[in-house]
């Protein structure tokens, strides 16, 4: 699929014509029954947000005209990332190979590049097919070229960073709809060393042996249950900011959790083969960090390994040590997400010298009880680093919902016989978004730091229009521009 900024309207099957407001054809389309159509789609757009198609028979073929009206003002990224990626949806159902936007006809969507470039995210985005492995598959069912019409000047590089980012989320779809017998911690290594050495990240990967010699003992307990299946480290590293702090990212990498010994229902561990979604949004975030060659000091961190059983596999009412040297009793081997995390966090902080810290993890049912599917349960220890990952949810259109860390509630990780226990004993405590939030902090040694929780939105059997079903991809645009914001955000800290 090519997307590009076209200056003239090019031949196209489907002409997609967004309005805002004021419901003028601004455009001058070229050819008049063309015209005569989008005129009419225009005229009747619903008044608030909505869509309205009309497809048109040329001389040699149907065309489709699909108005979008966009009615709000100002326009907000997240109302153009919905209503373009319902009509960019309706274009690719209805079999249009070749689209054209008419950004002009509702001037921000050009002159704003924020605009501009969640439009181009989208032509990538909804063209994502989830094929799986069905033996007869249709092919062919995308784009072959997005045209983005505009007679604006200087959009290259938007465009490019823009068509970057979505493919970093593309990247974290794809590997995260893998399933897990055929995707082990060693081929998620692989896969994210060779998606970030061609962006231009350095990669390590750490073995077991190698995690134990730092003594990541929390997470090779997690991984001790599969006995085939290795467990590693992947570290991402893209150090291109200079003298500024350097940022880690920090994925959670179960390729599957069956729950361990605190075994989950078969309807709770059929899809936990996307229990990596956090490592996968971090491996298409550093690629497009890299691919977009952005001035940050970033790093990403994936402790990947499965909680399986076994005869070896740890077992709830384990003590366990970890990388920062403190105890804890596993009081669920289901909660096995935050061990991982634990040393992750530490050898971000430790080996690689990270100055603020973002996690991101499918870590609790709780999560998508609390906030739903839309956005991501997020907590943090520092208000200004908040709104930084606001501001970037905002243009990324990945929304997040923040929740706070009530220290009334960190005595339920208190244990009698460790430093601390990786969840509470009593279920009517509830709260267990933000427990496993303040079981996080204690491994984050006080630096700025976020956590988001991403289990309501990693996957969805009835996609949105964005995303094709299976995994949403999410995370990968948020890290990614929240990384895009740090030199400003550098800047300012500077200032003050
Ligand atoms: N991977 C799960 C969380 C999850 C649940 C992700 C649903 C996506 C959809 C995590 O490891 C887990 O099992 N968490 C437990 C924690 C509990 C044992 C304290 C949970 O949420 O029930
Ligand atoms: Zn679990
Ligand atoms: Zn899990």
């Amino acid at each position: 699929m090519n997307c590009f900024i076209h200056k003239e309207i090019p031949a196209a099957d489907a002409y997609i014509i967004p309005v805002q407001a004021s419901r003028n054809l601004l455009m001058d389309l070229p050819s008049r029954p063309l015209r005569e159509a989008a005129d009419y789609v225009v005229r009747h757009l619903p008044q608030d947000a909505g869509l309205k198609e009309i497809s048109f028979l040329s001389e040699e073929k149907e065309i489709l005209v699909v108005g979008v009206s966009l009615a709000k003002e100002p326009l907000r990224p997240r109302d153009v990332y919905l209503s373009m990626a319902q009509a960019l949806r309706k274009c690719k159902r209805s079999g249009a190979k070749d689209v054209a936007i008419l950004l002009d006809n509702c001037p921000p969507l050009a002159a704003e590049p924020v605009l501009l470039g969640t439009t181009a995210r989208l032509a990538e985005l909804v063209n994502y097919e989830n094929r799986g492995q069905k033996s007869v598959c249709p092919q062919d069912t995308g784009f072959h070229n997005v045209a983005l019409v505009t007679a604006a000047e200087g959009l290259d590089t938007v465009l490019e960073q823009a068509l970057c980012c979505a493919r970093g989320t593309t990247a974290a779809r794809e590997l995260c709809n893998q399933r897990a017998s055929s995707q082990t911690p060693e081929t998620l290594a692989e896969d994210a060393a060779r998606l970030c050495r061609e962006s231009g990240c350095e990669v390590e990967i750490l073995t077991a042996a190698e995690a134990a010699s730092l003594n990541m003992d929390a997470f090779l307990a997690v991984a001790r249950g599969a006995q085939n299946t290795p467990p590693v480290v992947i570290i991402l590293r893209w150090l291109h900011g200079g003298d500024t702090p350097t940022v880690g990212l920090i994925g959670k990498g179960i390729v599957y959790d069956s729950g361990g010994y605190s075994l989950k229902s078969n309807t709770s561990m059929r899809n936990m083969f996307d229990d990596m979604g956090g490592g996968a949004a971090v491996i298409g975030a550093m690629s497009a960090i890299a691919g977009s060659r952005l001035p940050v000091n970033a790093v990403g961190v994936i402790a990947a390994c499965e909680n399986k059983i076994s005869y070896n596999a740890y077992l709830p009412g384990d003590i366990i040590g970890s990388m920062a040297g403190k105890t804890i009793e596993v009081t669920n081997t289901d909660a096995e997400g935050r061990l991982t995390l634990a040393d992750a966090l530490t050898l971000a902080i430790h080996r690689e010298k990270c100055d603020l810290l973002v996690d991101i993890a499918t870590l609790t049912g709780a999560a998508k009880n609390a906030v739903g599917r839309f956005a991501s349960a997020v907590f943090s220890n520092d208000d200004e680093f908040f709104q930084l990952l606001k501001k970037a949810a905002d243009i990324a259109s990945e929304k997040v919902w923040r929740l706070d860390l009530d220290p009334e509630m960190r005595p339920c990780l208190n244990s009698p016989v460790a430093d601390l226990r990786n969840g509470s004993i009593n279920p009517s405590d509830g709260g267990g978004a933000m427990l496993a939030a303040l079981f996080l902090q204690e491994f984050t040694e006080g630096k700025p730091w976020i956590h988001i929780d991403m289990a309501g939105v990693n996957f969805r059997l009835e996609p949105p229009a964005f995303s094709a079903a299976g995994a949403t991809g999410y995370g990968a645009a948020l890290l990614y521009c929240l990384a895009k914001e740090l030199p400003d955000f550098w800047g300012r800290c500077t200032e003050k």
